[in-house]
């Protein structure tokens, strides 16, 4: 008869709950709240680990020109499990905050210069899903791969290297039908749709009862609008340095979200709303820890010695992978405003 497998065995438990070394107890001078903050981390690596094990399998799925539906749907799925992964890691820090900032005083010398900052698997995260190394605020003018522990920079490096998930959303999203076929161009109505809107309002302010100096400034900042949408809409124009996907790939999202309840789109329009929930998240947690930090440090520079909660707050702003998707709502127009294309 095959072995029973135990709970315990089975999860390994005696290895993992004898991990939870309280450096004040070594030091002899034990702090109470010294666990809940070693837990409190050691929680995170683990759904870090979960989020990596999902990543990587998303990665596979989206490999290739030809990407099923069946893959499409196993990788929104995946993405939404992610999601839910971080809503929990956001909620989880009012848990670690149960700890006031003088109770961490107690102890936080004992752990310096250890820092979250030395995280090899969000590193791995923040890489895989394709956050530029250029884009990274720095600290201490040092590029971030050299807090690591020497034997984990490799593999943080590689991953730089290694296909994205923005990488592979661009590809795909370059590869999407149904813009153009012999009767339609979607392309073309979006622009002539786009103009026509702006005619309409221009042609509104003049007819309402406004002074002529408001109705000047309100046809001013029509205008100004106007010219912005001009300039995204033509590939001349199309100031590639402000975004970071393609004129092609953004032309697609468009399209997408446009014509998101049309039966052939609705599952990447689904794709597309997963991977605006992740930078939402992920923003969150950033500015949720950065405001943590605050509290508990004031204006004192970090355990990895960078200015502390306000180092935290310029990567908030910065290390967004998916903020083209929150630019191109700019561009939105009214849905009904458009031709409906017969093939979707
Ligand atoms: C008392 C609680 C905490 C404080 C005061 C704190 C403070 C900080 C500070 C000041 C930094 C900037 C680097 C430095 O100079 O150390 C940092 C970075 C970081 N911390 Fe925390 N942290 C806390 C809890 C946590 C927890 C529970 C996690 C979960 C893993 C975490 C993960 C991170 C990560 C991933 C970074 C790098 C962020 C980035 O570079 O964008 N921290 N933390």
């Amino acid at each position: 008869m095959p072995k029973k497998i135990q709970y315990s065995d089975y999860l390994n438990l005696e290895n993992i709950l004898s991990t939870q070394n309280l450096e004040s107890t070594k030091l002899g001078d034990e702090s109470h709240e010294e666990m809940l903050f070693i837990i409190t981390h050691q929680t995170y690596e683990l759904w870090f680990k979960q989020i990596l094990w999902e990543l990587d399998s998303i990665l596979k799925e989206l490999d290739g020109k030809n990407i099923p539906d069946h893959s499409m749907s196993v990788v929104v799925h995946r993405l939404k499990r992610v999601n839910e992964i971080w809503r929990l890691l956001i909620e989880q820090i009012r848990v670690l905050e149960s700890m006031t900032p003088l109770e961490f005083l107690e102890f936080r010398n004992a752990l310096y210069p250890a820092s979250g900052f030395q995280s090899k698997q969000f590193r791995l995260i923040e890489n895989k899903l394709g956050l530029n190394t250029k884009d990274r605020k720095l600290h201490s003018g040092c590029p971030y791969h050299q807090f690591l522990k020497e034997e984990e920079q490799s593999q943080v490096l590689e991953s730089e290297t290694q296909t994205t998930l923005k990488n592979a959303i661009e590809n795909w999203l370059e590869r999407t039908p149904y813009l153009k076929t012999q009767n339609y161009n979607f392309w073309k109505d979006y622009k002539s749709t786009a103009k026509e809107i702006f005619e309409n309002e221009i042609r509104l302010i003049n007819k309402s009862p406004i002074k002529d100096s408001e109705k000047l400034s309100s046809i001013n900042s029509v205008k100004t609008q106007q010219k912005e949408f001009d300039e995204f809409m033509s590939k001349e124009t199309f100031k590639k340095d402000r975004w970071s996907f393609s004129f092609e790939s953004l032309q697609a999202a468009l399209f997408i979200q446009l014509y998101r309840h049309e039966p052939k789109l609705q599952l990447a329009n689904r794709l597309i709303e997963e991977l605006i929930q992740l930078d939402e998240q992920m923003t969150l947690w950033r500015s949720r820890h950065a405001q943590m930090a605050y509290r508990m440090l004031g204006e004192k520079v970090g355990t990895g010695g960078s200015n502390g909660a306000s180092y935290l707050k310029e990567a908030t702003e910065s290390h967004s992978v998916f903020k083209d998707f929150f630019r191109l709502t700019t561009y939105f127009i009214k849905g009904r405003s458009l031709k409906r294309p017969k093939h979707l």
